[in-house]
């Protein structure tokens, strides 16, 4: 089998397209600590399509040396605007910081990254939520695969708060029989391989080997690994696995877009906007 590609960028378009001109008008603000360059990118990345869609936006610059209490009290600030509709921290934080305690400041209504405690409680009560926006993207396009999710063998790669964990969760919420498999999962190749879902979300470039995939199975590469020679790579063996795969997504220009894109539909979700 040769894989047909996920194509993020097109489906992130579409996605988003469709929230322009919204009211009552959603209103985002970023709030960024410190000078991380790549979180400096992902941070305008999402101020930048705010702009776009025509959405109140507003992108906080902190210094590293921002206390927590300086930091709190720019979230009680947000908290309060009827302008902003969601608040986002973008993660990570600088060390002295307790992340865990920054986010379940931001008012749960709010919280258009899904990552406080009350959404993630919610989230696997299968209550209504806002949801992680990286997760919900990979969903919306296993959705447009149109593979049947109910009953399916899902295999999610990596444990985190921000991807794996919720991942799994929303896997479940679709009837899946979903693995959670990380660092420590002895013979990662064989739960792999007994996968009618890979979701890698590890950051190891190419950890998942072509060979591993099902035939027939589908691909969802979040990771955003740096190769020898620059280049950007995924958690998958991209090549061995598109030979294998019935759907593969690239890196670049697969999950990444998604997870912006589905920012935004939180964000007009959190506004009332969309339902
Ligand atoms: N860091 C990496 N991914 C994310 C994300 O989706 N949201 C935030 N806030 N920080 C991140």
């Amino acid at each position: 089998m040769s894989a047909q590609i996920l194509d993020g960028k097109a489906i992130a378009a579409e996605v988003t397209e469709a929230l322009v001109g919204l009211g009552p008008r959603p209103g985002l603000a970023v709030v960024l600590v410190g000078e991380d360059p790549a979180s400096a990118v992902y941070v305008r990345n999402k101020t930048r399509m705010a702009e776009k869609l025509g959405f109140y936006h507003e992108q906080l610059n902190l210094p590293a040396t921002v206390t927590q209490d300086e930091l709190l009290q720019v979230l009680h600030r947000l908290n309060h605007d009827d302008r902003v509709h969601g608040i986002l921290v973008q993660l990570p934080l600088p060390k002295h910081l307790d992340s865990l305690a920054v986010i379940d400041a931001i008012d749960p209504a709010k919280d258009v990254d899904g990552f406080h405690v009350v959404s993630t409680g919610k989230l696997w009560q299968k209550r209504p939520c806002l949801s992680p926006c990286t997760p919900t993207g990979v969903m919306e396009m296993l959705r447009r695969t149109g593979v049947p999710l109910r009953g399916a063998e899902a295999v999610v790669i990596g444990r985190s708060n921000i991807v794996g964990k919720p991942m799994v969760a929303l896997l479940e919420r679709q009837d899946c029989t979903v693995t959670l498999a990380h660092s420590r999962t002895r013979d990662l190749a064989a739960h792999v391989g007994r996968a009618d879902i890979v979701v890698a979300a590890v950051g190891v470039a190419e950890l998942v080997k072509g060979a591993w995939i099902r035939e027939g199975a589908v691909v969802i590469d979040v990771g955003m690994n740096r190769g020898v020679d620059g280049k950007l790579v995924g958690d998958v063996e991209f090549a061995a696995a598109a030979e294998r795969a019935s759907w593969i997504t690239p890196v670049p220009g697969g999950v990444g877009p998604m997870t912006i894109a589905m920012l935004m539909v939180n964000t007009a979700r959190a506004a009332g906007a969309l339902l």
